[in-house]
């Protein structure tokens, strides 16, 4: 049986319980924590910086899953890693030097990620996919949470992972934007490991059983 992974987004906790939201999920079925970190120049919201981020590493007990929707993310690589993150994906829109950056980041010793906007064709990573270790495909723009899934994200799912198999790599393969118990399994089934859930998991009566009801879907 396949483990997928579950990675709950911080952005939908509440940010004036952190400590209880960041326990809440040490003790769920969630493997990652998602920590979406914006601008307000590569998207148009910005979300919450070190401080923060520092404020829930000292009660996460998972790995810490970044994902910087920021312009130049290799200005601050090695602040992120420092902050306790394990995955640091940075966006293809973001990087003119995206092989650099990936090796920046492994050279701290995290997993390097890459991330997808809903408009960039996967086939864009054809010539990169053996230097990183998890792509992120966008199912919303990214900037928000609860935003409505887009459903050509399965294609692009298929198509990440038939590039992953024919070069005989284990890329993982990340969902991030309006991941629900609707449409979880059906992700896994089309070649996901990893799925971002932040407001169907924050927003519902019992984030831990909801957490679980995502893991259980999942099994296949
Ligand atoms: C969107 C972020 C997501 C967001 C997901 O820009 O990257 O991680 O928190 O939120 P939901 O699950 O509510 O779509
Ligand atoms: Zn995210």
């Amino acid at each position: 049986m396949k483990n997928t992974i579950i990675a709950p987004s911080v952005l939908a906790a509440d940010f004036a319980n952190l400590q209880r939201d960041a326990e809440l999920l040490n003790n769920s079925a969630a493997d990652w924590f998602h920590i979406d970190i914006m601008d307000g120049v590569f998207v148009p919201n910005i979300s919450f910086g070190m401080p923060v981020l520092e404020a829930i590493q000292r009660h996460a007990k998972k790995p810490l899953d970044v994902h910087l929707m920021i312009v130049q993310p290799e200005r601050y690589l090695e602040t992120f890693k420092k902050l306790g993150a394990e995955i640091i994906t940075v966006h293809y829109e973001a990087c003119p030097h995206l092989h650099r950056t990936l090796q920046q980041i492994k050279s701290l010793g995290c997993k390097a990620g890459v991330a997808l906007n809903p408009h960039t064709p996967v086939n864009v990573l054809e010539d990169i996919l053996h230097d990183i270790d998890l792509v992120l495909i966008m199912s919303v723009n990214p900037g928000f949470g609860g935003q409505k899934f887009i459903e050509h994200t399965y294609e692009k799912v298929r198509k990440v992972r038939k590039m992953a198999n024919d070069r005989g790599l284990n890329t993982l393969i990340e969902i991030d934007g309006g991941v629900t118990t609707n449409n979880a399994k059906a992700l896994v089934e089309a070649g996901a490991d990893a799925l971002v859930a932040g407001s169907f998991v924050f927003n519902s009566a019992n984030p831990t059983q909801t957490i679980q009801d995502l893991k259980t879907i999942c099994e296949v």
